[in-house]
């Protein structure tokens, strides 16, 4: 069984021994898994090229960890839980076999389809069972799953079908959110118009059961191709170090790179994090409320729960449909014991009103969750309180696309706990802070830019594609460490708190969007002739999206403007990435060499013109006072 730590005590040995023993303690952890040949090496690296390996020679199928181990054991014991984003529908369960049956079967379909272990596959769909399902095909017979997120526009799923040369799409009719009603199957017909070559199949698994269209010879229904399937299929071997997944995400700049995950550093690591993370128990309940298109859904809906065993909810709706006490019904009817969310989520609850949650039974609740953002005081607190009464620790968990895995955490019941702070690095993790120079700060109090100095097993292995992409990205700005582009702060008994982003790149809702993507979105309005959108903070989202856009025609009502500038950023990215406020200026502040000041931009859009210092040096240091004179102006 992969190690629980049970005491704070416990857990200090247990980091001690993790940081001075690395590939022994990596070895206990993986031993408790099924190989199909055990590895020759726990761990081969060099963060200069990089080149990282862990378990090399080792021969594994993940999904055999996540269903087939546990057949004999918990063949009836549910493995995922569905709450549909109605209340009125029942919800769905599948034990552990059903869900092996079931995956079974899609991974036959997808054989049949001349799916090949190595060949990519794109999901462009709701929070349906069918999409655990298929990603866990995808894996059963070696295929790279690639999951975009369901909100994302047609453009922006076709920039990351291409990237990877997806063979298959697999998407849904339609995508019920709320009272929304979204056409999912055209957003995938629209995105391979645009020259998606690669694509040969296109699955459809009928959701809503609204009409869609079907072509001919490529697109076929779920129903017709995995339902009269075989329910076993063969596991394909795979190496320690294949490809098991590839996920988009946002960077400072240029387009959404492909972080990629392997198999067995991945699977030892998702598993390890949620068992000690959320202490969960057998025959407890674990509901991550993110969406699959996220890493969060991948490795704590999916993988670390079924990897340990558990039973993970996975939930179709949001949280204020039909109403603001949706979450805490969920939590109620199903007893949930931990609960994983955001803190844009809780902030959006919280202002709804402490009268929601008061109206449920949260009783069976342990253990809350926090993830994607900073989680402020006000927040926290009313977590603590409303939800959690006081007796539900809150782990506030630090990690990124790129780690795999949760990094650092509080351990729920093992220390105080203190307000927004992520607290201590987690087993087999070394993070650093180090100045802008590069040069690690040793004493324990500190505040600097937060690099990890040793590797993990769930660490990006490269960006897809471009593997000197990762190299700049991650690898090169501090010499011999990972760069999380994040900011951070060390108390005196080394618990750490996150501070955000120190590069291009907001966090919107727990969202990671650059700033440069929405940039080059903007710009192909047609009367744009440049912009530059910055963050700024916002009650709700954490960070709203500021943009100052410089218009060839002027702009004599800023609201209509926005409404356009909506539609195109929706059409480009999705309406994630809209701005929150717009201000038409007449010139961008540069430096000399041409390169907008947005450190400035982010003062004035955070109400700090105070503070910008001395602007003599730009090239154009008149334009700071008239884009403060007209901030009101912004909309
Ligand atoms: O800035 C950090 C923030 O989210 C970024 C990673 O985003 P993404 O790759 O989309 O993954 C989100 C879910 C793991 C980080 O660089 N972030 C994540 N968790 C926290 C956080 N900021 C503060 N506190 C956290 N707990």
């Amino acid at each position: 069984m992969t190690k629980q730590i049970t005491s704070f005590s416990d857990y200090q040995k247990t980091y001690k021994d993790s940081v001075k023993n690395p590939e022994k303690f990596w070895a206990a952890q993986a031993r408790t898994f099924t190989w199909r040949k055990k590895w020759d090496e726990v761990l081969s690296w060099d963060f200069e090229t990089p080149d990282i390996q862990w378990y090399k020679g080792g021969q594994l199928n993940i999904t055999e960890n996540c269903l087939d181990r546990h057949l004999k054991r918990r063949g009836n014991q549910t493995a995922l839980i569905w709450e549909p984003n109605d209340p009125s529908q029942p919800h769905k369960s599948y034990t552990y076999r059903e869900l092996y049956e079931a995956v079974c079967q899609c991974a036959n379909a997808l054989k049949a389809n001349g799916i090949k272990k190595g060949d990519r596959v794109c999901f462009y769909m709701p929070m349906v069972p069918e999409l655990t399902i298929g990603v866990l095909a995808c894996a059963r017979i070696g295929a790279v799953h690639s999951v975009v997120f369901a909100g994302f526009s047609a453009s922006a799923l076709a920039d990351r079908i291409k990237d990877s040369s997806c063979k298959m799409v697999i998407c849904s009719d339609y995508n019920q959110r709320g009272a929304k009603n979204i056409p999912v199957k055209d957003v995938v017909d629209k995105a391979i118009a645009k020259k998606c070559k690669s694509v040969e199949t296109v699955l459809v698994h009928q959701n809503t059961g609204g009409k869609v269209k079907m072509k001919k010879g490529r697109d076929k229904w779920w129903h017709d191709e995995v339902s009269r399937r075989r329910k076993n299929c063969d596991a394909v071997t795979m190496d320690a170090e294949d490809m098991l997944f590839i996920l988009y995400t946002s960077g400072s700049t240029g387009k959404p790179k492909g972080v990629v995950h392997t198999c067995g550093g991945y699977m030892v690591y998702t598993c390890f994090t949620f068992k000690n993370v959320f202490q969960y128990q057998r025959g407890d309940v674990y509901w991550c409320t993110a969406d699959i298109g996220w890493i969060t859904g991948h490795s704590y809906i999916i993988y670390g729960p079924l990897l340990a065993g558990a039973t993970t909810i996975m939930f179709e709706g949001v949280p204020t449909y039909p109403d603001a006490g949706r979450f805490w019904h969920v939590c109620e009817k199903h007893r949930v014991n931990q609960f994983y969310t955001a803190p844009t989520a809780i902030r959006a609850l919280m202002a709804m009103g402490d009268h929601w949650p008061s109206h449920y039974d949260l009783s069976s609740l342990k253990t809350l969750g926090s993830v994607g953002e900073p989680i402020n005081e006000e927040a926290w607190n009313w977590y603590d309180q409303h939800i959690g009464k006081g007796k539900a620790p809150i782990v506030d968990t630090w990690w990124q696309t790129e780690t795999g895995g949760i990094m650092i955490s509080p351990l729920p019941g093992m220390h105080a706990l203190k307000p927004s702070y992520a607290m201590y690095p987690l087993p087999g993790v070394q993070p650093c802070l180090v100045t802008a120079e590069g040069k690690e700060i040793k004493t324990k109090e500190a505040e600097g830019l937060l690099c990890i100095k040793f590797p993990w097993p769930a660490m990006i292995r490269t960006t897809y594609g471009d593997h000197e992409r990762c190299k700049q990205v991650y690898f090169s700005t501090f010499e011999g460490m990972y760069f999380t582009g994040d900011g951070a702060r060390r108390d005196k008994d080394g618990s750490y708190r996150i501070i955000g982003r120190v590069d291009d790149v907001i966090n919107v809702s727990g969202h990671r969007i650059g700033t440069a993507e929405v940039e080059n979105a903007i710009n192909e309005h047609d009367s744009v002739i440049e912009s530059a959108v910055v963050g700024y903070p916002h009650e709700i989202k954490g960070q709203g999206i500021y943009a100052y856009i410089i218009n060839d025609r002027g702009v004599d009502d800023v609201a209509a403007f926005k409404k356009e500038i909506h539609k195109v950023v929706t059409k480009v990215i999705g309406p994630i990435a809209k701005p929150d406020l717009i201000q038409v200026v007449s010139g961008l502040p540069k430096t000399r060499s041409g390169k907008i000041m947005r450190r400035i931009l982010r003062k004035i859009a955070s109400g700090q013109a105070d503070s910008i210092g001395d602007v003599s040096t730009l090239l154009n240091p008149e334009v700071v006072k008239e884009i403060e004179d007209q901030q009101k102006l912004a909309k």
